[in-house]
């Protein structure tokens, strides 16, 4: 299978921004452990990340018929982008909404989420490991 892990916004500064939140590895970093870890199971995982609302909506209207799936880490639009929402639901590719951080265990506007309810499912609080947990939800 190949799947797409896409991430939004502020998400280029992992490792940078808030470290006792978000861990201190790289995107480069985390991405390429996670294409081994796709690899090692015989999958292949393609990354693409933007600060833009409407190039996350495009890449994933066009994941459909490319992908057998799509991990999801919105950023701050997880709690109020309803194009984002609505782009999900208009694919049939399965979506796995995931977060680095426990978004329920912290301030009030992030512990809701607009797109869980399209999403297949979420993983959320383990750091780099909610994207391999999503990823490995495809297979298992
Ligand atoms: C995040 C949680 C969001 O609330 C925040 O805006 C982010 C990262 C996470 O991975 O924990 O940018 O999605």
């Amino acid at each position: 299978m190949k799947f797409l892990v896409l991430n939004g916004v502020n998400l280029n500064m992992t490792g940078r921004r808030e470290p006792s939140v978000y861990g201190g590895e790289t995107p480069e970093s985390i991405n390429e452990e996670l294409r081994i870890f796709c690899a090692e199971h015989g999958h292949g995982a393609e990354f693409f990340q933007s600060n833009s609302e409407g190039e996350l909506c495009t890449q994933i209207q066009n994941a459909e018929g490319v992908y057998d799936g799509v991990v999801l880490n919105a950023g701050a639009y997880t709690h109020y982008s309803y194009a984002l929402r609505d782009a999900i639901a208009s694919v049939r590719v399965p979506v796995v909404e995931v977060h680095l951080s426990n978004i329920f265990a912290r301030e009030e506007f992030r512990r809701k989420s607009v797109l869980t309810e399209v999403c297949a499912g979420a993983v959320l609080g383990f750091g780099k490991n909610s994207y391999k947990l999503a990823l490995e939800s495809f297979w298992l």
